[in-house]
């Protein structure tokens, strides 16, 4: 009885301890305590976050053989690395929270943990290379950005390093379009099909409309999101219109306007059936995607195999010393 009193009275003062933490501003870090519903929604996002990362390759490694000169071949080469690296910090920091590597793999592969949907998207043109750099990456930046400041120490941190490297990302996609609407017609018009694809899921990246968060408002007062989905989404589309005029490109939105009164442009609604029915596993690619992830972790058993006899054989040295 005493016991249980004690324990009770333990967590009070840790989770007085948390609160202060969460209110000043500051950051948790893996050895403090926290509520078991925090470090869960946690393992939730920064895994499929590094789920997105690790598939997010594959709709541009798809590219690397085909893309038109060398120079091309080199950044493509780069940024789909630079999205592997990214996976593997942020699986880093979820193994922080206490779950391990292997059963965040077995999430992936078996559909129980989610990736951003727009990774099930097909990539048939090389414009698909520029829209995927100026749209895609240009989302995760101005959602990822607010992220940089997150409670849990290990993914703010993370992200810093991350966002570095998209707007890299961005950058090279942007240039991609800007050298095809410098083009010829063809060209041109492979850059606008291309965007006129790419536009609405990329702005479904930031999820559902609030209301429709289930999560947010929680990871808002715990300092995890900065900001609701549709608060991101307005901000995107107010960053993607003074772009998409010096490209030259139409953003494929009719309802598209400046709103004085606002200070915002107001667009027209996106397509949710299409978003759930991608997170259903009924997209372009979702099959295509897994699969293809699913043979890529089991080619890869040699090379863990491997690692984990070095890892015996230099503790075995080291007991024997
Ligand atoms: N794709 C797939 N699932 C999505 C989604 C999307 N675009 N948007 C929301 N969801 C899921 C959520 O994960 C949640 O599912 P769950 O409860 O089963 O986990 C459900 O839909 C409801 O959405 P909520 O708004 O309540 O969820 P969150 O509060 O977690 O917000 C989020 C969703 C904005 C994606 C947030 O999790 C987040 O900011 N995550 C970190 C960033 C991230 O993961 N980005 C993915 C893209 S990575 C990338 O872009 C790589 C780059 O190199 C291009």
């Amino acid at each position: 009885m005493t016991t249980a009193k004690t324990t009770t009275a333990e967590t009070a003062v840790e989770q007085a301890e948390f609160d202060r933490l969460i209110e000043s501003d500051s950051r948790v870090e893996p050895r403090d305590w926290m509520p078991e519903a925090y470090r869960k929604t946690l393992i939730r996002q920064i895994s499929q976050h590094a789920h997105s990362e690790i598939i997010g390759m594959q709709p541009e490694g798809n590219w690397i053989t085909r893309a038109p000169s060398l120079k091309r071949k080199a950044i493509l080469m780069a940024k789909v690395q630079d999205e592997a690296g990214h996976g593997l910090y942020l699986y880093s920091a979820a193994q922080t929270l206490g779950i391990d590597r292997e059963t965040m793999f077995e999430q992936l592969i078996t559909g129980a943990a989610k990736y951003s949907s727009i990774f099930n998207y097909t990539t048939p043109t090389w414009a698909d290379m520029g829209s995927i750099g100026w749209l895609v990456d240009g989302a995760a930046i101005c959602n990822q950005v607010p992220l940089c400041r997150a409670s849990y120490g290990p993914y703010g941190r993370a992200m810093t390093r991350i966002c570095k490297e998209e707007s890299f990302h961005q950058r090279q996609g942007f240039e991609i379009l800007l050298e095809l609407m410098r083009g010829t017609p063809a060209q041109r018009a492979m850059a606008q099909e291309s965007v006129n694809r790419w536009y609405a899921p990329a702005l479904m990246m930031f999820g559902p409309p609030d209301d429709d968060s289930p999560n947010s408002k929680q990871s808002m007062a715990w300092n995890i999101k900065r900001f609701s989905n549709d608060d991101l989404r307005q901000r995107f589309i107010d960053m993607l219109v003074p772009q998409a005029e010096v490209l030259g490109v139409t953003l494929p939105d009719p309802e598209l306007k400046w709103n004085e009164a606002r200070g915002h442009y107001d667009f027209g609604p996106l397509n949710w059936d299409e978003f759930y029915e991608v997170l259903a596993g009924r997209g372009q690619a979702n099959a295509q995607r897994v699969a293809k992830r699913k043979k890529a972790h089991d080619d890869g058993a040699w090379v863990r195999e491997a690692a984990r006899a070095y890892a015996d054989a230099r503790m075995e040295e080291r007991l024997a010393s």
